[in-house]
């Protein structure tokens, strides 16, 4: 039996699908390259030395789904197919409702059918909004703040209600903290269309010299240093906590959001300190206000994923910036290309 990874050509996706492979684990990968290019998909291949169907089918698309359904015995379903972006979830709301919202109803209603109950599904820290009160645990408040953010947390009530209505389902709801980092080959990693809106992937394009510097929205948060503090984990640690996760949706029942992330804060400047000592390279930058909807400090308690998944983050942010900016020189080299 196989694993659908919907989403598997994305910046997760594709990093889980190589743990995936290499665990020994069959897959399906299901992307409609809205936002992944389809060399990804020969990177995967190419670092796990596995084949896997590849169908290039959008979850708005029933047919499309039933039809994947009809030809692969999938066992479970690790969903990350979805629009991410906070400020573009407020211009165009619709899209974002329908794509996130609808697109995971319709794979749960084709799922149910075809006998396929458990899912492990990519939610976010975004859902405990602007709270104050950290670290976040899995039974603070929740709120949101964005149409993107009330996706998810829309998405998190659905699976609910859904294990809820029938005792055979079973689903993980992941609240990832901040992925960074890339694959350690440079081949797979974050490669974000026009000017980026989250801190690595934009110190890294100041890194090769594609933006002139960095803003560092505000330095008067009451933080350490005065700048942002965020929970940054490897790409690969979140990845391998999707491994621990299907474990789990195959051995209970029910709904569980668990966090993903390290327990530990890192300001805005540790970042670009950490950054400069891995790619030796200085990062100008500049204080700007604060950017609107940002909260001062943002970290998770760990402790559920540790207990109910036997998962901790094992690398350091020294590792991500390295493993980041490997990437970003091989992308602007052309090597990843
Ligand atoms: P990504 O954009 O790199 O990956 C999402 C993938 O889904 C893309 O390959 C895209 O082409 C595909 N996709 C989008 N809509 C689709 C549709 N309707 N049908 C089929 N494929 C579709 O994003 P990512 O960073 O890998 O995030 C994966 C998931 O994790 C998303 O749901 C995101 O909201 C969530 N998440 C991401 C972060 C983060 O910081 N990256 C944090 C918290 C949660
Ligand atoms: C973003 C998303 C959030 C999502 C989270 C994890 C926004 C508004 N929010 O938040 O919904 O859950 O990622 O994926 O996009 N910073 C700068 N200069 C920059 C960029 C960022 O100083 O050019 C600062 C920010 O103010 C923040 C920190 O760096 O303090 C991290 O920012 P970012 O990478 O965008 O992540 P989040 O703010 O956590």
């Amino acid at each position: 039996m196989a694993i659908l990874v919907t989403g598997g050509a994305g910046y997760i996706g594709s990093h889980t699908c190589v743990e995936l492979l290499q665990a020994g684990e069959d897959i399906v990968l299901l992307d409609n390259f809205s936002n992944a290019k389809p060399q990804v998909v020969n990177r995967i291949k190419e670092l796990s030395g596995r084949d896997f169907p590849l169908y290039a089918v959008d979850i708005l698309h029933r047919e499309g789904l039933e039809k994947i359904f009809a030809r692969e015995d999938i066992e479970a379903v690790i969903h990350f197919a979805g629009l991410k972006a906070v400020g573009e979830s407020v211009k165009i709301p619709l899209d974002y409702y329908q794509n996130n919202v609808s697109g995971t109803i319709n794979l749960c209603q084709v799922m149910a059918r075809a006998g396929c109950k458990k899912i492990v599904f990519s939610s976010s820290a975004t859902v405990y909004g602007n709270s104050t009160d950290v670290p976040f645990r899995e039974d603070s408040p929740l709120s949101t703040t964005n149409p993107y953010g009330s996706t998810k947390r829309m998405v998190e009530d659905i699976l609910r209600d859904l294990c809820a209505s029938d005792p055979e389902w079973s689903a993980c709801l992941l609240r990832y903290f901040n992925p960074i980092g890339a694959h350690k080959s440079g081949l797979l990693g974050e490669d974000p269309n026009g000017i980026p809106n989250n801190l690595l992937p934009y110190i890294a394009k100041v890194a090769v010299g594609q933006l002139e510097r960095l803003n560092v929205f505000g330095n008067d948060y009451d933080t350490p240093d005065g700048t942002g503090v965020r929970d940054y984990l490897h790409v690969v640690d979140l990845a391998i906590g999707h491994l621990k996760a299907l474990d789990y949706v195959r051995t209970h029942k029910g709904a569980e959001a668990i966090n993903l992330g390290t327990g530990r804060g890192y300001s805005v400047l540790e970042v670009v300190k950490a950054f400069e000592k891995a790619s030796g390279v200085t990062i100008p930058y500049r204080i700007a206000p604060r950017r609107p909807g940002d909260i001062a400090t943002c970290y998770a308690d760990p402790s559920k994923a540790k207990k109910l998944l036997g998962w901790e983050a094992a690398r350091s942010l020294e590792e991500m910036c390295a493993d980041a900016w490997n990437f970003t020189r091989r992308q602007q080299s052309g090597e990843s290309q």
